[in-house]
């Protein structure tokens, strides 16, 4: 039987009929549908619209469901399910008679779908800030393990400075650890309850919704029911968090492929997750990198599809606010898929620390360090720059690095050079002299590396608190 037909006098077009459905994608919220009617039927009870019996059998209903969709998913092939609501009534019906139309009593198909998509954004929220925490730890693992080698540091992806390569990984750590927060702080916003704003006003039954927010772990219940039934912000939020995310990973895979192109030569790809080519048969290419960031673009394009879903809703629950679903389903799946992957990736890429020390220590990535030497001498920084400026040029004619320069050439530059240069612009000094907080000097990246641990552990304690 359909939910509301009542009041029709024609039956729907078949093609129209199937083309509303949602079920095909609302069937993943069924555990969230089954917790969340539970809660509601509890609460019925307590008005009195269901008898204690009635409600034990409602109960044990919604629990078969599940037991019975998990025996056996063939089950959720229901082409006459208008959605998971729908579903899960038929269900019921099914199972205990015709008291199970009992449970739609003071409830709406709207906050139910608000209610599933919270309990479902928010388990994403936790299931992905899991994930994200094992791939930051990775990432520190291979910070620590590489030690004091370095990489050079680019900038307009010209050599810059040389920096270790634990500070270059310290970088997307970083990244990770925002992400971490984002979806920490879109949780605490997303965790109220829906359930008791009816269809647009609020139920016409004393439901007790405190009990059910705290039943469904909840904070508490929404404060305005038009709101409750039409807000999807925390879903945009969601999958805003997630696309920045996605962003964060697609810079990290373009400046892996980069590194791994026999020109920069600085990683090895991991065989287990490279593919090779049908007609070369000398190539090995870095596919996971490319889908990390092909499907970059198309967690962004899900945020955009929120965003201008939701731009011209007038309030309160509009039917377009079904389309929300996919965007939110499709970035959460993808994510939740790629960042193991990105992980394992990251635990077995070998790194060339010789090809990187080498390229660290040519193309003149101590020219600044250089013009710090005449700065501690008493030179202000613009004539230091202009000074080593010009043995950059000297040593480009003589085809040497600095340290290659002879010290009567550096002298007929500026009268302030003497023998200790040489030694300033070693690569040990170049590096210690960054001795600043977030700096890459070697005594700054291993705090840097403890810090950034406890960041980790404090955000997995929070995480812990939830479950
Ligand atoms: N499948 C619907 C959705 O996802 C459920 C809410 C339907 N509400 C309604 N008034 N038709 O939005």
């Amino acid at each position: 039987m359909k939910m509301w037909s009542g009041r029709f006098r024609q039956p729907l077009n078949p093609e129209f009929e199937n083309w509303q459905r949602s079920f095909e994608f609302d069937c993943r919220l069924l555990e969230c549908e089954l917790e969340a009617s539970a809660a509601h039927a509890r609460a019925l009870e307590k008005t009195g619209v269901l008898s204690a019996d009635e409600l034990a059998k409602v109960l044990d209903g919604l629990e078969q469901i599940g037991e019975r969709v998990a025996d056996s998913a063939e089950l959720l092939n229901d082409p006459e399910a208008e959605d998971i609501h729908h579903f899960v009534e038929k269900q019921l019906v099914g199972l205990i008679g015709d008291v199970g139309y009992k449970l739609h009593s003071g409830r709406s198909r709207n906050e139910q779908i608000a209610t599933d998509l919270r309990l479902y954004t928010r388990a994403a929220c936790d299931e992905i800030g899991a994930a994200l925490n094992n791939l930051a730890e990775t990432l520190l693992d291979r910070a620590e393990q590489a030690g004091n080698a370095v990489i050079p540091a680019y900038t307009h992806m010209q050599r810059a400075e040389p920096v270790l390569v634990a500070h270059w990984l310290l970088a997307y750590v970083e990244m990770l650890l925002r992400d971490i927060e984002r979806l920490e702080d879109c949780r605490k916003r997303l965790n109220v309850c829906p359930l008791g704003s009816g269809a647009v006003t609020g139920s016409t039954l004393p439901l007790d919704r405190e009990l059910m927010s705290s039943e469904l772990g909840f904070e508490g219940p929404t404060a305005n029911s038009i709101d409750a039934t039409s807000d999807r912000d925390f879903a945009l939020e969601f999958v805003n968090a997630l696309s920045l995310l996605a962003l964060h990973l697609s810079r990290w895979a373009e400046e892996m492929l980069l590194f791994s192109t026999q020109e920069y030569g600085f990683i090895h790809l991991p065989e287990a997750y490279s593919t090779g080519s049908s007609a070369m048969p000398q190539k090995m290419n870095g596919d996971l990198l490319e889908l990390v960031r092909g499907k970059a673009a198309r967690v962004i394009g899900d945020a955009t599809s929120l965003l201008i879903s939701l731009k011209g809703l007038p309030l309160a629950y509009n039917k377009d606010l079904q389309e929300t679903q996919e965007p939110l389903f499709h970035a959460t799946e993808t994510v939740v898929s790629l960042l193991p992957l990105v992980t394992g990736w990251m635990q077995s890429v070998h790194f060339n620390f010789e090809r990187m020390q080498n390229a660290a220590q040519t193309g003149y990535m101590n020219a600044f360090a250089a013009a710090t030497y005449l700065v501690r001498k008493g030179v202000s920084f613009r004539i230091a720059h202009g000074q080593i400026g010009k043995a950059v040029r000297l040593a480009l004619d003589k085809q040497c690095e600095l340290q290659g320069l002879r010290l009567d050439d550096l002298h007929a530059i500026d009268n302030h050079f003497a023998d200790d240069f040489y030694d300033f612009v070693k690569l040990e000094k170049v590096l210690a002299i960054h001795e600043v907080p977030g700096g890459t000097a070697p005594a700054r990246v291993q705090q840097a590396i403890i810090t950034a641990r406890k960041k980790l552990s404090s955000a997995c304690e929070e995480a812990h608190a939830h479950a």
